[in-house]
């Protein structure tokens, strides 16, 4: 297995013929056709779907909207708050998602979706990895329905068609686009693919679609695809979502926050072992939960940090954070490579003796610098950069 080919776990719904690429047959004689969906053309993960009509039936293209991921104008390089709380977006999950941080190994960005496409979305550009920030719903695929709620992680790979169907509460949806295939980390597996008795969660953790429903319908239906930072509309002539039956390694998956079990050591343990994904390019680490290190005279705070060669990005899933002041729910840190970081004043002491953290958040480190959007301007606390200065420690 290379690298980057990580798997979840081989699953299939509904009915699939014997073999592979074997005539399979309706009950009126007729041909299910078949279908690879896969990464890496035909040497990636991959699944193979049967549908009741072909998957290639287009009505109508037409090119829908380009996406544009404007950098701020060009201003001091400084740590940034970025408060997401009250950001408004537009109902749409896909089209109203508000560009925050990116450059060209992942982008970031924020909605609140209040209302389900009429539409079907494919991004054939990246992987989505999506926090569920608020709200519960179904991803709906061909490849059947994946209920999701807050606290998931729900990961999407590149060209899989799907269309958020949201519950009755609010969403908010952090969305990574990722220019690579999102994965478990490989020292989380052993050489066989599996997760190891000591990763932070195992297979049993990851949840697949579980219901597949068939649709036979015929009409018109929208499909966005994204390529190139461009939405284009396809017209299909039938329902997508028409697989009778599919096996594989290539499906949407999600995997709960709350499912990852933190380690604690005697004295400080750095980030990377809170690492959940990684992607090329960057990490996603979960900040959950825990007991605090448990030598008497252990330094649960981090200790201050240059990351050479990182950008790291905090999401705070809620609103404490153990070395953090001034930060509340919803609120993104952007700590650049350049400038050192570190508990703000206050933190360390206080952190000495104390027992637990509820702290939930969400790191994204990225080895390339990040570009701040034009919009995340608007959302910047401008206090931030001074905000370590004050009572000395
Ligand atoms: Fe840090």
């Amino acid at each position: 297995m290379e690298a980057g080919e990580e798997l979840p776990i081989y699953h299939h719904l509904g009915s699939i013929p014997r073999k592979r690429h074997v005539a399979f047959r309706r009950e009126d004689g007729a041909l299910y056709p078949e279908e690879l969906l896969g990464n890496k053309g035909f040497v990636g993960p991959s699944s193979l779907l049967y549908h009741l009509r072909q998957p290639t039936t287009v009505k109508s293209v037409r090119s829908f909207r380009d996406l544009r991921w404007e950098p701020e104008p060009e201003g001091a390089l400084r740590h940034r708050h970025l408060r997401t709380l009250q950001l408004a977006t537009g109902p749409s999950p896909i089209l109203d998602r508000v560009p925050l941080l990116f450059n060209a190994d992942v982008a970031l960005s924020l909605v609140r979706p209040t209302a389900e496409d009429d539409f079907f979305y494919r991004n054939a550009q990246g992987d989505e990895l999506v926090y569920v920030s608020e709200g519960e719903g179904v991803l709906e695929s061909p490849l059947g329905e994946l209920p999701f709620r807050a606290g998931d992680y729900v990961v999407i790979p590149r060209g899989i068609l799907h269309r958020w169907r949201l519950g009755a509460r609010p969403s908010r949806l952090l969305v990574l686009d990722s220019a690579g295939y999102v994965r478990t980390p490989k020292r989380y597996r052993n050489e066989h693919g599996q997760l190891l008795e000591g990763a932070p969660y195992s297979e049993r953790d990851i949840r697949r679609p579980e219901r597949l429903v068939t649709r036979d319908e015929t009409g018109e239906f929208r499909v966005l695809v994204k390529s190139g930072n461009r939405l284009t509309e396809v017209v299909m002539a039938h329902h997508p979502f028409d697989v009778v039956g599919w096996d594989g390694y290539y499906y949407p998956w999600a995997f709960s926050i709350h499912d990852f079990e933190p380690k604690v050591g005697r004295v400080h343990l750095p980030p990377p072992v809170h690492q959940t994904f990684e992607g090329d390019g960057f990490v996603v680490c979960s900040f959950c939960p825990r007991p605090y290190d448990f030598d008497a005279e252990a330094v649960p705070a981090p200790y201050n940090h240059q990351n050479v060669m990182s950008d790291e990005v905090l999401y705070y899933a809620n609103a404490e954070f153990m070395s953090r002041k001034g930060i509340e729910y919803g609120s993104i840190t952007l700590h650049p490579d350049g400038l050192p970081h570190g508990p703000q004043p206050g933190r360390t002491e206080e952190s000495i003796g104390a027992k637990e953290t509820n702290e939930l958040a969400v790191m994204v480190d990225t080895f390339r610098p990040l570009r701040v959007s034009r919009q995340a301007l608007t959302l910047e606390d401008p206090g931030y950069p001074l905000s370590w200065l004050g009572e000395s420690e």
